[in-house]
Protein backbone atom coordinates (compact mmCIF):
# COMPACT_ATOMS: atom_id res chain seq x y z
CA UNK A 1 0.00 0.00 0.00
CA UNK A 2 1.16 3.32 -0.58
CA UNK A 3 -0.75 4.63 2.16
CA UNK A 4 -0.71 3.77 5.88
CA UNK A 5 -3.66 5.72 6.91
CA UNK A 6 -6.92 7.40 5.27
CA UNK A 7 -7.92 10.85 5.28
CA UNK A 8 -10.97 10.26 7.21
CA UNK A 9 -9.73 8.11 9.86
CA UNK A 10 -7.08 9.58 12.40
CA UNK A 11 -7.88 11.36 15.40
CA UNK A 12 -6.38 12.64 18.80
CA UNK A 13 -5.03 9.01 19.63
CA UNK A 14 -2.88 8.91 17.06
CA UNK A 15 -1.12 11.60 17.83
CA UNK A 16 2.66 10.98 17.88
CA UNK A 17 2.49 8.16 15.04
CA UNK A 18 4.44 8.71 12.00
CA UNK A 19 1.73 7.97 9.36
CA UNK A 20 1.47 8.19 5.12
CA UNK A 21 -1.23 9.89 3.71
CA UNK A 22 -2.29 9.55 0.11
CA UNK A 23 -4.96 11.85 -1.99
CA UNK A 24 -5.84 15.38 -3.63
CA UNK A 25 -4.59 19.00 -2.58
CA UNK A 26 -8.10 20.35 -1.95
CA UNK A 27 -6.55 23.40 -0.98
CA UNK A 28 -3.36 25.72 0.18
CA UNK A 29 -2.83 28.08 2.30
CA UNK A 30 -0.60 30.12 3.62
CA UNK A 31 0.08 31.70 6.95
CA UNK A 32 3.51 33.32 7.90
CA UNK A 33 6.23 31.00 7.68
CA UNK A 34 3.45 28.02 8.03
CA UNK A 35 2.12 26.36 4.71
CA UNK A 36 -1.36 24.20 5.15
CA UNK A 37 -3.17 21.93 2.71
CA UNK A 38 -6.06 20.03 3.00
CA UNK A 39 -5.81 16.76 1.68
CA UNK A 40 -8.88 14.70 0.45
CA UNK A 41 -9.76 11.62 -0.35
CA UNK A 42 -13.07 9.26 -0.40
CA UNK A 43 -13.25 9.15 3.69
CA UNK A 44 -12.25 12.88 4.36
CA UNK A 45 -9.67 15.91 4.71
CA UNK A 46 -6.76 15.78 6.64
CA UNK A 47 -4.38 19.22 7.04
CA UNK A 48 -1.02 18.98 6.38
CA UNK A 49 1.05 21.01 7.72
CA UNK A 50 4.92 22.99 6.40
CA UNK A 51 6.74 24.64 8.29
CA UNK A 52 9.10 27.74 6.64
CA UNK A 53 11.51 27.28 9.65
CA UNK A 54 12.27 23.43 10.05
CA UNK A 55 11.94 22.52 6.64
CA UNK A 56 12.41 25.52 3.85
CA UNK A 57 12.87 23.65 0.50
CA UNK A 58 9.58 21.22 1.16
CA UNK A 59 7.92 24.32 2.39
CA UNK A 60 8.98 25.92 -0.88
CA UNK A 61 7.46 23.02 -2.82
CA UNK A 62 4.33 22.63 -0.65
CA UNK A 63 3.54 26.27 -2.11
CA UNK A 64 3.61 25.79 -5.92
CA UNK A 65 1.24 22.61 -5.29
CA UNK A 66 -2.15 23.40 -7.21
CA UNK A 67 -5.70 21.92 -6.24
CA UNK A 68 -6.52 18.09 -7.12
CA UNK A 69 -2.28 17.59 -7.67
CA UNK A 70 -2.26 14.23 -6.16
CA UNK A 71 0.05 13.68 -3.29
CA UNK A 72 1.46 11.20 -0.54
CA UNK A 73 2.61 12.68 2.60
CA UNK A 74 4.31 11.17 5.14
CA UNK A 75 4.56 13.21 8.66
CA UNK A 76 3.90 12.88 12.39
CA UNK A 77 0.41 13.88 13.43
CA UNK A 78 0.58 16.52 15.98
CA UNK A 79 -2.52 18.20 18.18
CA UNK A 80 -3.55 20.68 16.49
CA UNK A 81 -3.72 24.33 18.04
CA UNK A 82 -6.44 26.11 16.31
CA UNK A 83 -8.71 23.18 16.74
CA UNK A 84 -12.03 22.46 13.99
CA UNK A 85 -14.87 20.72 15.47
CA UNK A 86 -16.41 20.85 11.78
CA UNK A 87 -14.04 17.92 10.85
CA UNK A 88 -14.02 14.82 12.07
CA UNK A 89 -9.76 15.32 11.91
CA UNK A 90 -10.27 18.37 13.25
CA UNK A 91 -8.41 18.21 16.31
CA UNK A 92 -5.41 16.97 14.42
CA UNK A 93 -2.51 17.69 11.87
CA UNK A 94 0.35 15.97 9.99
CA UNK A 95 3.82 17.88 10.38
CA UNK A 96 4.60 16.58 7.34
CA UNK A 97 8.75 15.48 6.41
CA UNK A 98 8.32 13.28 2.94
CA UNK A 99 6.68 14.82 0.15
CA UNK A 100 5.61 13.09 -3.30
CA UNK A 101 3.77 14.64 -6.15
CA UNK A 102 1.83 10.94 -7.78
CA UNK A 103 0.35 13.23 -10.29
CA UNK A 104 -0.11 17.10 -11.67
CA UNK A 105 -3.56 18.05 -12.15
CA UNK A 106 -4.92 21.12 -14.63
CA UNK A 107 -6.68 23.82 -13.08
CA UNK A 108 -10.05 22.18 -12.53
CA UNK A 109 -13.05 23.21 -14.82
CA UNK A 110 -15.13 23.78 -11.20
CA UNK A 111 -14.73 23.88 -7.72
CA UNK A 112 -14.84 20.21 -6.10
CA UNK A 113 -17.14 21.95 -3.76
CA UNK A 114 -20.12 20.95 -1.70
CA UNK A 115 -21.56 24.17 -3.32
CA UNK A 116 -19.79 24.51 -6.14
CA UNK A 117 -19.68 27.06 -9.31
CA UNK A 118 -19.79 24.57 -12.29
CA UNK A 119 -23.45 24.38 -14.39
CA UNK A 120 -24.80 20.34 -14.77
CA UNK A 121 -23.46 20.34 -18.33
CA UNK A 122 -19.86 21.50 -17.64
CA UNK A 123 -19.97 18.60 -14.36
CA UNK A 124 -21.30 16.50 -16.52
CA UNK A 125 -18.71 16.74 -19.26
CA UNK A 126 -16.16 16.18 -16.42
CA UNK A 127 -18.36 13.96 -14.47
CA UNK A 128 -15.12 12.07 -12.75
CA UNK A 129 -14.52 15.33 -11.23
CA UNK A 130 -17.72 16.47 -10.19
CA UNK A 131 -17.94 12.12 -8.11
CA UNK A 132 -14.81 13.89 -6.40
CA UNK A 133 -17.63 15.93 -4.38
CA UNK A 134 -19.25 15.24 -1.29
CA UNK A 135 -22.82 14.99 -2.07
CA UNK A 136 -22.03 12.64 -4.95
CA UNK A 137 -20.41 10.33 -3.16
CA UNK A 138 -22.36 10.30 -0.14
CA UNK A 139 -25.54 9.54 -2.81
CA UNK A 140 -23.34 6.71 -4.34
CA UNK A 141 -22.59 5.23 -1.46
CA UNK A 142 -26.31 5.66 -0.38
CA UNK A 143 -26.91 3.53 -3.56
CA UNK A 144 -24.47 0.71 -2.60
CA UNK A 145 -25.64 0.23 1.17
CA UNK A 146 -29.38 -0.10 -0.14
CA UNK A 147 -27.92 -2.52 -2.94
CA UNK A 148 -26.63 -4.45 -0.20
CA UNK A 149 -28.97 -4.91 1.85
CA UNK A 150 -31.61 -6.03 -0.61
CA UNK A 151 -29.30 -8.26 -1.72
CA UNK A 152 -28.87 -9.64 2.37
CA UNK A 153 -33.06 -9.30 3.05
CA UNK A 154 -33.41 -11.44 -0.34
CA UNK A 155 -30.40 -13.65 -0.06
CA UNK A 156 -32.47 -14.40 3.24
CA UNK A 157 -35.52 -14.95 1.98
CA UNK A 158 -33.98 -18.25 -0.21
CA UNK A 159 -34.06 -15.97 -3.24
CA UNK A 160 -31.08 -16.59 -6.12
CA UNK A 161 -30.23 -13.94 -8.22
CA UNK A 162 -29.72 -14.90 -11.83
CA UNK A 163 -28.52 -12.90 -14.35
CA UNK A 164 -30.76 -13.02 -17.31
CA UNK A 165 -29.56 -11.57 -21.05
CA UNK A 166 -29.30 -7.98 -22.54
CA UNK A 167 -29.61 -8.65 -26.09
CA UNK A 168 -33.37 -10.05 -26.43
CA UNK A 169 -35.73 -9.72 -28.67
CA UNK A 170 -38.16 -6.04 -29.31
CA UNK A 171 -41.81 -6.07 -28.90
CA UNK A 172 -44.28 -3.99 -29.40
CA UNK A 173 -45.80 -3.82 -26.14
CA UNK A 174 -44.83 -0.77 -23.73
CA UNK A 175 -42.05 2.24 -24.23
CA UNK A 176 -40.03 2.26 -27.13
CA UNK A 177 -37.35 -0.20 -27.57
CA UNK A 178 -33.24 0.33 -27.82
CA UNK A 179 -32.35 -1.85 -30.53
CA UNK A 180 -28.94 -3.24 -31.97
CA UNK A 181 -28.35 -4.81 -35.02
CA UNK A 182 -26.89 -8.34 -35.61
CA UNK A 183 -23.83 -8.41 -37.79
CA UNK A 184 -24.11 -12.17 -38.35
CA UNK A 185 -27.60 -11.84 -38.97
CA UNK A 186 -27.93 -8.96 -41.48
CA UNK A 187 -31.24 -7.20 -41.21
CA UNK A 188 -31.70 -8.64 -38.01
CA UNK A 189 -31.71 -6.38 -34.52
CA UNK A 190 -31.60 -7.59 -30.82
CA UNK A 191 -33.14 -4.89 -28.35
CA UNK A 192 -32.62 -4.58 -25.28
CA UNK A 193 -34.79 -5.71 -22.34
CA UNK A 194 -36.84 -2.82 -20.49
CA UNK A 195 -37.45 -5.42 -18.24
CA UNK A 196 -35.90 -9.08 -17.99
CA UNK A 197 -40.21 -9.53 -17.37
CA UNK A 198 -40.56 -12.90 -19.58
CA UNK A 199 -37.26 -14.37 -18.35
CA UNK A 200 -38.27 -14.01 -14.85
CA UNK A 201 -41.50 -16.13 -15.84
CA UNK A 202 -39.44 -18.26 -17.60
CA UNK A 203 -36.99 -19.08 -14.27
CA UNK A 204 -40.32 -19.97 -12.70
CA UNK A 205 -41.37 -22.34 -15.30
CA UNK A 206 -37.47 -23.91 -14.44
CA UNK A 207 -38.02 -23.90 -10.91
CA UNK A 208 -36.54 -21.74 -9.26
CA UNK A 209 -39.18 -20.47 -7.38
CA UNK A 210 -37.71 -17.18 -5.91
CA UNK A 211 -35.08 -14.98 -8.40
CA UNK A 212 -34.11 -11.54 -7.89
CA UNK A 213 -31.77 -9.35 -9.78
CA UNK A 214 -30.40 -6.05 -9.47
CA UNK A 215 -30.79 -5.04 -13.68
CA UNK A 216 -30.40 -3.00 -16.06
CA UNK A 217 -33.45 -1.35 -17.97
CA UNK A 218 -33.28 0.21 -20.87
CA UNK A 219 -36.58 2.28 -22.30
CA UNK A 220 -36.67 4.55 -25.49
CA UNK A 221 -38.64 6.92 -23.39
CA UNK A 222 -39.31 10.80 -23.23
CA UNK A 223 -36.73 11.54 -19.69
CA UNK A 224 -37.47 13.57 -16.83
CA UNK A 225 -36.67 13.81 -12.98
CA UNK A 226 -37.08 10.42 -12.43
CA UNK A 227 -36.70 8.72 -15.51
CA UNK A 228 -33.43 7.53 -17.71
CA UNK A 229 -33.07 5.58 -20.30
CA UNK A 230 -30.99 2.80 -18.82
CA UNK A 231 -31.91 2.62 -15.23
CA UNK A 232 -31.94 -0.22 -12.76
CA UNK A 233 -34.42 -2.71 -11.36
CA UNK A 234 -34.81 -4.72 -8.10
CA UNK A 235 -36.49 -7.40 -10.39
CA UNK A 236 -38.17 -10.20 -8.12
CA UNK A 237 -40.39 -12.96 -8.85
CA UNK A 238 -41.64 -16.15 -6.64
CA UNK A 239 -43.66 -19.17 -7.21
CA UNK A 240 -46.42 -20.74 -5.20
CA UNK A 241 -47.70 -17.44 -3.75
CA UNK A 242 -51.01 -15.39 -3.53
CA UNK A 243 -50.95 -11.10 -3.88
CA UNK A 244 -51.06 -11.21 0.15
CA UNK A 245 -47.75 -13.31 -0.13
CA UNK A 246 -46.01 -10.58 -2.63
CA UNK A 247 -46.74 -7.32 -0.20
CA UNK A 248 -45.50 -9.32 2.64
CA UNK A 249 -41.93 -10.43 1.65
CA UNK A 250 -41.75 -6.70 -0.17
CA UNK A 251 -43.53 -4.83 2.52
CA UNK A 252 -40.35 -6.31 4.81
CA UNK A 253 -38.11 -5.88 2.17
CA UNK A 254 -38.92 -1.97 2.90
CA UNK A 255 -38.93 -2.23 6.07
CA UNK A 256 -35.82 -3.56 6.05
CA UNK A 257 -34.41 -0.89 4.00
CA UNK A 258 -36.30 2.18 6.20
CA UNK A 259 -34.74 0.10 9.60
CA UNK A 260 -31.19 -0.40 8.01
CA UNK A 261 -30.54 2.66 6.10
CA UNK A 262 -33.05 5.32 7.77
CA UNK A 263 -33.16 4.07 10.90
CA UNK A 264 -36.84 4.31 10.74
CA UNK A 265 -39.14 1.35 12.50
CA UNK A 266 -42.29 1.96 9.86
CA UNK A 267 -45.91 0.57 10.64
CA UNK A 268 -47.80 -1.26 8.58
CA UNK A 269 -47.96 0.23 5.03
CA UNK A 270 -51.35 1.31 4.29
CA UNK A 271 -53.44 0.18 1.08
CA UNK A 272 -55.24 2.26 -1.25
CA UNK A 273 -57.40 1.06 -4.10
CA UNK A 274 -56.74 2.40 -7.34
CA UNK A 275 -59.94 3.62 -7.58
CA UNK A 276 -60.03 5.33 -4.18
CA UNK A 277 -56.81 6.93 -4.73
CA UNK A 278 -57.94 8.55 -8.01
CA UNK A 279 -60.84 9.94 -5.92
CA UNK A 280 -59.43 11.35 -3.34
CA UNK A 281 -55.92 12.39 -4.51
CA UNK A 282 -56.33 12.09 -8.55
CA UNK A 283 -53.80 10.22 -8.64
CA UNK A 284 -52.15 6.50 -8.34
CA UNK A 285 -49.17 7.69 -6.68
CA UNK A 286 -50.64 9.87 -3.93
CA UNK A 287 -48.39 11.92 -1.51
CA UNK A 288 -49.50 10.90 1.78
CA UNK A 289 -47.17 13.13 4.01
CA UNK A 290 -50.40 15.67 3.80
CA UNK A 291 -53.74 15.96 3.35
CA UNK A 292 -55.92 17.90 1.33
CA UNK A 293 -58.14 14.78 0.20
CA UNK A 294 -60.48 15.66 -2.72
CA UNK A 295 -64.25 16.18 -1.82
CA UNK A 296 -66.40 15.84 -4.37
CA UNK A 297 -69.21 18.48 -4.65
CA UNK A 298 -71.67 17.54 -7.78
CA UNK A 299 -74.82 17.07 -5.13
CA UNK A 300 -74.33 20.37 -3.45
CA UNK A 301 -73.16 22.68 -6.44
CA UNK A 302 -75.27 21.33 -9.56
CA UNK A 303 -78.37 23.31 -10.63
CA UNK A 304 -77.52 26.80 -9.31
CA UNK A 305 -77.13 28.44 -13.01
CA UNK A 306 -73.52 28.74 -12.61
CA UNK A 307 -72.52 26.99 -16.34
CA UNK A 308 -69.43 25.66 -15.53
CA UNK A 309 -70.48 23.44 -12.38
CA UNK A 310 -74.01 22.79 -14.70
CA UNK A 311 -72.12 21.52 -17.82
CA UNK A 312 -69.32 19.73 -15.55
CA UNK A 313 -69.06 15.86 -15.34
CA UNK A 314 -67.24 16.36 -11.75
CA UNK A 315 -66.84 19.35 -9.36
CA UNK A 316 -64.26 19.02 -6.85
CA UNK A 317 -61.89 20.58 -4.23
CA UNK A 318 -59.47 20.86 -1.55
CA UNK A 319 -59.41 22.28 1.45
CA UNK A 320 -56.25 24.45 2.11
CA UNK A 321 -55.83 24.59 5.53
CA UNK A 322 -54.51 28.46 6.77
CA UNK A 323 -54.58 30.01 3.67
CA UNK A 324 -58.38 31.76 3.58
CA UNK A 325 -56.55 35.44 3.28
CA UNK A 326 -54.71 34.82 0.25
CA UNK A 327 -55.34 37.89 -1.53
CA UNK A 328 -56.35 38.66 -5.14
CA UNK A 329 -52.83 38.46 -6.38
CA UNK A 330 -51.80 35.03 -4.88
CA UNK A 331 -55.58 33.61 -6.08
CA UNK A 332 -54.51 34.93 -9.50
CA UNK A 333 -51.14 33.12 -9.53
CA UNK A 334 -52.77 29.69 -8.26
CA UNK A 335 -55.67 30.36 -11.47
CA UNK A 336 -52.49 31.20 -13.79
CA UNK A 337 -50.81 27.62 -12.43
CA UNK A 338 -54.33 25.75 -13.13
CA UNK A 339 -54.24 27.47 -16.65
CA UNK A 340 -51.04 26.22 -17.84
CA UNK A 341 -50.95 23.63 -20.31
CA UNK A 342 -49.29 20.83 -18.09
CA UNK A 343 -51.97 21.41 -15.70
CA UNK A 344 -54.91 21.79 -18.49
CA UNK A 345 -57.93 23.57 -16.03
CA UNK A 346 -60.32 26.30 -17.46
CA UNK A 347 -60.36 27.97 -14.48
CA UNK A 348 -60.13 27.90 -10.42
CA UNK A 349 -62.95 28.87 -7.78
CA UNK A 350 -62.33 29.47 -4.57
CA UNK A 351 -64.07 29.97 -1.36
CA UNK A 352 -62.29 32.05 1.52
CA UNK A 353 -62.96 31.37 4.91
CA UNK A 354 -62.14 34.33 6.79
CA UNK A 355 -60.69 34.25 10.27
CA UNK A 356 -64.16 35.39 11.41
CA UNK A 357 -65.75 33.11 9.28
CA UNK A 358 -67.30 34.79 6.71
CA UNK A 359 -67.45 33.43 3.18
CA UNK A 360 -65.85 35.42 0.03
CA UNK A 361 -65.82 33.65 -3.15
CA UNK A 362 -65.28 34.08 -6.69
CA UNK A 363 -68.91 32.53 -7.22
CA UNK A 364 -70.85 34.80 -5.70
CA UNK A 365 -73.14 35.60 -7.90
CA UNK A 366 -74.51 32.57 -8.22
CA UNK A 367 -74.35 30.69 -5.09
CA UNK A 368 -76.06 32.06 -1.62
CA UNK A 369 -74.17 32.13 1.61
CA UNK A 370 -76.33 28.83 3.04
CA UNK A 371 -75.48 27.64 -0.48
CA UNK A 372 -71.78 28.40 0.40
CA UNK A 373 -72.14 26.90 3.45
CA UNK A 374 -73.41 23.71 2.35
CA UNK A 375 -69.99 23.71 0.24
CA UNK A 376 -67.71 24.35 3.05
CA UNK A 377 -69.54 21.91 5.62
CA UNK A 378 -68.43 19.12 3.17
CA UNK A 379 -64.70 20.20 4.00
CA UNK A 380 -65.12 20.34 7.36
CA UNK A 381 -63.57 23.85 6.42
CA UNK A 382 -62.70 26.14 9.85
CA UNK A 383 -62.16 29.56 9.99
CA UNK A 384 -59.08 30.58 8.14
CA UNK A 385 -59.07 28.28 5.44
CA UNK A 386 -59.27 28.25 1.78
CA UNK A 387 -61.51 26.14 -0.81
CA UNK A 388 -59.87 25.74 -4.13
CA UNK A 389 -62.57 23.91 -6.53
CA UNK A 390 -62.52 22.64 -9.92
CA UNK A 391 -64.99 21.52 -12.84
CA UNK A 392 -65.01 19.75 -16.10
CA UNK A 393 -64.46 16.17 -17.49
CA UNK A 394 -63.87 13.60 -14.62
CA UNK A 395 -60.28 12.08 -15.33
CA UNK A 396 -59.15 15.54 -16.60
CA UNK A 397 -60.40 17.74 -13.35
CA UNK A 398 -58.64 14.71 -10.46
CA UNK A 399 -55.96 14.98 -12.90
CA UNK A 400 -55.34 18.96 -12.40
CA UNK A 401 -56.82 19.16 -8.93
CA UNK A 402 -53.88 16.74 -8.39
CA UNK A 403 -50.93 19.11 -9.68
CA UNK A 404 -52.89 21.68 -7.70
CA UNK A 405 -52.83 19.51 -4.27
CA UNK A 406 -49.23 19.04 -4.59
CA UNK A 407 -48.45 22.69 -5.52
CA UNK A 408 -50.41 23.55 -2.36
CA UNK A 409 -48.30 21.13 -0.85
CA UNK A 410 -45.11 22.33 -1.84
CA UNK A 411 -45.95 25.83 -1.24
CA UNK A 412 -47.12 25.37 2.36
CA UNK A 413 -43.85 23.48 2.89
CA UNK A 414 -45.76 20.24 3.87
CA UNK A 415 -43.60 17.49 1.57
CA UNK A 416 -41.17 17.52 3.93
CA UNK A 417 -37.92 15.49 2.45
CA UNK A 418 -37.28 13.87 6.20
CA UNK A 419 -40.83 12.59 6.39
CA UNK A 420 -41.62 9.10 4.40
CA UNK A 421 -45.18 8.14 3.65
CA UNK A 422 -45.04 4.71 1.85
CA UNK A 423 -48.19 3.13 0.93
CA UNK A 424 -49.62 0.03 -1.34
CA UNK A 425 -51.89 0.80 -4.19
CA UNK A 426 -53.89 -2.12 -5.38
CA UNK A 427 -56.78 -3.01 -7.57
CA UNK A 428 -55.59 -1.78 -10.30
CA UNK A 429 -57.68 -1.51 -14.13
CA UNK A 430 -56.02 -4.53 -16.06
CA UNK A 431 -56.74 -2.62 -19.39
CA UNK A 432 -57.00 1.08 -20.59
CA UNK A 433 -58.92 2.09 -23.20
CA UNK A 434 -56.23 4.73 -25.61
CA UNK A 435 -58.81 7.12 -27.64
CA UNK A 436 -56.24 7.56 -30.36
CA UNK A 437 -55.47 4.36 -31.09
CA UNK A 438 -58.82 3.21 -30.45
CA UNK A 439 -57.73 -0.36 -28.49
CA UNK A 440 -57.29 -1.95 -25.22
CA UNK A 441 -53.79 -1.50 -23.63
CA UNK A 442 -52.49 -3.12 -20.37
CA UNK A 443 -51.88 -1.14 -18.02
CA UNK A 444 -49.29 -3.09 -16.26
CA UNK A 445 -48.38 -5.11 -18.83
CA UNK A 446 -49.74 -8.21 -20.95
CA UNK A 447 -48.96 -10.62 -18.72
CA UNK A 448 -50.80 -9.50 -15.84
CA UNK A 449 -53.74 -11.96 -14.43
CA UNK A 450 -57.15 -10.67 -14.51
CA UNK A 451 -59.02 -11.17 -10.74
CA UNK A 452 -59.92 -14.78 -11.67
CA UNK A 453 -63.99 -13.31 -11.21
CA UNK A 454 -62.97 -11.03 -14.28
CA UNK A 455 -62.51 -13.54 -16.54
CA UNK A 456 -65.96 -14.01 -17.50
CA UNK A 457 -66.08 -10.11 -18.69
CA UNK A 458 -62.91 -11.12 -20.98
CA UNK A 459 -64.91 -14.08 -22.32
CA UNK A 460 -68.13 -12.01 -23.15
CA UNK A 461 -66.07 -9.14 -24.72
CA UNK A 462 -63.96 -12.09 -26.81
CA UNK A 463 -67.46 -13.56 -28.03
CA UNK A 464 -68.77 -10.56 -29.55
CA UNK A 465 -70.34 -9.08 -26.22
CA UNK A 466 -69.92 -4.77 -26.96
CA UNK A 467 -71.36 -4.36 -23.68
CA UNK A 468 -68.56 -6.41 -22.09
CA UNK A 469 -66.69 -3.53 -20.06
CA UNK A 470 -63.25 -4.54 -19.75
CA UNK A 471 -62.18 -1.11 -18.07
CA UNK A 472 -63.96 -3.01 -15.36
CA UNK A 473 -61.95 -6.17 -15.24
CA UNK A 474 -59.27 -6.29 -12.50
CA UNK A 475 -55.98 -7.07 -12.31
CA UNK A 476 -53.99 -9.06 -9.73
CA UNK A 477 -51.50 -6.01 -9.31
CA UNK A 478 -50.15 -3.47 -7.38
CA UNK A 479 -47.77 -0.58 -6.64
CA UNK A 480 -45.27 0.46 -3.70
CA UNK A 481 -45.63 4.10 -3.87
CA UNK A 482 -43.51 6.63 -1.57
CA UNK A 483 -44.07 10.32 -1.11
CA UNK A 484 -45.92 10.41 -4.39
CA UNK A 485 -43.12 8.64 -5.91
CA UNK A 486 -44.02 5.12 -7.72
CA UNK A 487 -41.15 2.83 -6.46
CA UNK A 488 -42.42 -0.73 -7.60
CA UNK A 489 -44.87 -2.45 -9.34
CA UNK A 490 -45.77 -5.95 -10.15
CA UNK A 491 -48.72 -8.29 -10.63
CA UNK A 492 -49.71 -11.96 -10.23
CA UNK A 493 -48.97 -13.44 -13.51
CA UNK A 494 -51.19 -15.56 -16.18
CA UNK A 495 -49.83 -19.60 -16.08
CA UNK A 496 -52.15 -20.29 -18.70
CA UNK A 497 -51.72 -20.95 -22.56
CA UNK A 498 -54.98 -19.96 -23.22
CA UNK A 499 -55.58 -17.21 -21.30
CA UNK A 500 -52.82 -15.87 -22.31
CA UNK A 501 -53.59 -16.27 -25.72
CA UNK A 502 -57.02 -14.33 -25.04
CA UNK A 503 -55.32 -11.32 -23.15
CA UNK A 504 -52.92 -11.23 -26.03
CA UNK A 505 -55.99 -11.27 -28.36
CA UNK A 506 -57.78 -8.28 -26.46
CA UNK A 507 -54.75 -6.13 -26.93
CA UNK A 508 -55.14 -6.43 -30.85
CA UNK A 509 -52.41 -9.38 -31.49
CA UNK A 510 -53.18 -11.77 -34.42
CA UNK A 511 -52.72 -14.99 -34.06
CA UNK A 512 -49.56 -15.36 -35.59
CA UNK A 513 -48.48 -11.77 -34.20
CA UNK A 514 -48.79 -13.23 -30.87
CA UNK A 515 -47.37 -16.69 -31.46
CA UNK A 516 -44.04 -14.86 -32.97
CA UNK A 517 -43.58 -12.26 -30.38
CA UNK A 518 -44.91 -14.66 -27.10
CA UNK A 519 -44.56 -18.25 -28.27
CA UNK A 520 -41.69 -18.82 -26.59
CA UNK A 521 -43.71 -17.86 -23.34
CA UNK A 522 -47.00 -19.56 -24.12
CA UNK A 523 -45.29 -22.96 -25.22
CA UNK A 524 -43.26 -22.45 -21.91
CA UNK A 525 -46.78 -22.35 -20.27
CA UNK A 526 -47.58 -26.14 -21.46
CA UNK A 527 -44.64 -27.92 -19.72
CA UNK A 528 -46.33 -27.03 -16.30
CA UNK A 529 -45.94 -23.33 -15.91
CA UNK A 530 -46.56 -22.69 -11.69
CA UNK A 531 -48.70 -20.05 -10.86
CA UNK A 532 -46.42 -16.92 -9.97
CA UNK A 533 -46.27 -13.49 -9.35
CA UNK A 534 -43.63 -10.37 -8.95
CA UNK A 535 -42.27 -6.90 -8.53
CA UNK A 536 -40.13 -5.05 -9.60
CA UNK A 537 -38.88 -1.65 -7.81
CA UNK A 538 -37.04 1.10 -9.80
CA UNK A 539 -33.56 1.00 -7.39
CA UNK A 540 -32.45 4.57 -8.90
CA UNK A 541 -35.85 6.57 -7.58
CA UNK A 542 -35.90 4.53 -4.13
CA UNK A 543 -32.26 5.27 -3.66
CA UNK A 544 -33.57 9.08 -4.52
CA UNK A 545 -36.78 9.32 -2.72
CA UNK A 546 -34.66 7.60 0.73
CA UNK A 547 -32.12 10.83 0.42
CA UNK A 548 -35.03 13.06 -0.03
CA UNK A 549 -33.95 14.16 -3.46
CA UNK A 550 -35.79 14.96 -6.90
CA UNK A 551 -33.39 14.26 -9.58
CA UNK A 552 -32.32 9.86 -10.03
CA UNK A 553 -29.49 11.18 -12.14
CA UNK A 554 -27.78 12.53 -8.84
CA UNK A 555 -27.68 8.82 -7.87
CA UNK A 556 -26.34 7.32 -10.93
CA UNK A 557 -22.70 7.51 -11.64
CA UNK A 558 -22.84 8.25 -15.12
CA UNK A 559 -26.36 9.10 -16.37
CA UNK A 560 -27.44 10.81 -19.01
CA UNK A 561 -28.50 14.06 -19.81
CA UNK A 562 -32.28 15.00 -20.55
CA UNK A 563 -31.78 15.01 -23.96
CA UNK A 564 -30.66 11.08 -23.55
CA UNK A 565 -27.00 12.07 -24.38
CA UNK A 566 -23.71 11.15 -22.34
CA UNK A 567 -22.04 14.14 -22.67
CA UNK A 568 -18.87 13.18 -21.27
CA UNK A 569 -18.54 9.83 -23.83
CA UNK A 570 -19.93 11.74 -26.59
CA UNK A 571 -22.56 9.30 -27.57
CA UNK A 572 -25.01 8.13 -28.81
CA UNK A 573 -22.30 9.28 -32.02
CA UNK A 574 -22.37 8.09 -35.62
CA UNK A 575 -20.08 5.01 -36.60
CA UNK A 576 -18.02 4.20 -39.40
CA UNK A 577 -18.61 3.26 -42.66
CA UNK A 578 -16.86 -0.05 -42.56
CA UNK A 579 -19.08 -0.75 -39.34
CA UNK A 580 -22.46 0.57 -41.28
CA UNK A 581 -21.56 -1.73 -43.99
CA UNK A 582 -20.60 -4.71 -41.78
CA UNK A 583 -23.98 -4.34 -40.47
CA UNK A 584 -25.96 -3.58 -43.51
CA UNK A 585 -27.29 -0.61 -42.74
CA UNK A 586 -27.77 2.55 -44.70
CA UNK A 587 -28.17 5.35 -43.27
CA UNK A 588 -30.77 8.31 -45.11
CA UNK A 589 -30.78 11.15 -42.89
P1 LIG B 1 -42.53 -1.19 -14.38
O1 LIG B 1 -42.52 -0.86 -15.81
O2 LIG B 1 -43.64 -0.64 -13.53
O3 LIG B 1 -42.65 -2.77 -14.16
O4 LIG B 1 -41.13 -0.80 -13.74
C1 LIG B 1 -40.84 -1.04 -12.38
C2 LIG B 1 -40.24 0.18 -11.74
O5 LIG B 1 -39.09 0.62 -12.43
C3 LIG B 1 -38.95 2.03 -12.29
N1 LIG B 1 -38.81 2.65 -13.63
C4 LIG B 1 -37.87 3.56 -13.97
N2 LIG B 1 -36.89 4.13 -13.25
C5 LIG B 1 -36.08 5.00 -13.88
N3 LIG B 1 -36.17 5.33 -15.18
C6 LIG B 1 -37.14 4.78 -15.95
N4 LIG B 1 -37.20 5.09 -17.25
C7 LIG B 1 -38.05 3.85 -15.34
N5 LIG B 1 -39.10 3.12 -15.78
C8 LIG B 1 -39.55 2.40 -14.74
C9 LIG B 1 -40.18 2.53 -11.57
C10 LIG B 1 -41.15 1.39 -11.75
O6 LIG B 1 -42.07 1.33 -10.69
N6 LIG B 1 -41.55 -6.03 -15.33
C11 LIG B 1 -42.38 -5.12 -14.56
C12 LIG B 1 -42.38 -5.43 -13.10
C13 LIG B 1 -43.17 -6.65 -12.73
O7 LIG B 1 -44.31 -6.81 -13.15
O8 LIG B 1 -42.63 -7.47 -11.92
C14 LIG B 1 -41.87 -3.70 -14.78
O9 LIG B 1 -40.84 -3.43 -15.36
O10 LIG B 1 -39.86 2.72 -10.20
Amino acid sequence: MLRTHTCGELRMENAGQTVTLCGWVQRVREMGGLTFIDLRDRYGITQLVFNMEINPSLCEDARQLGREFVLSATGKIAERSNKNPKMETGDIEILVDRLTILNTSKIPPFTIEDNTDGGEELRMKYRYLDLRRNVNRKNLELRHRMAIETRNYLNNEKFLEIETPYMIKSTPEGARDFVVPSRMNPGQFYALPQSPQTFKQLLMVAGFDRYYQLVHCFRDEDLRADRQPEFTQIDCEMSFVTQEDILETFEGLAKQLFRSILKMEMENFPRLTYENAMRLYGSDKPDLRFGMQFVELNDVTKGKRFRVFDEAELIAGINVPGCGEYSRKQLDELTDFVKRPQVGATGLIYIRVSPEGTLRSSVDKFFTVPDLTAIISKFSAKPGDLILILAGKCHKTRSALCDLRLEMGTRLGLRKPGTFKPLWVIDFPLLEWDEETNRYYAKHHPFTAPVPGDITLVDQYLSGDQKADLEKVHANAYDLVINGVEIGGGSIRIHNKDLQKKMLTVLGFSDEDAASQFGFLMNAFEYGAPPHGGIAFGFDRWTTVFAGADSIRDFIAFPKNNAGRDVMIDSPAPIKEEQLKELNIRITI
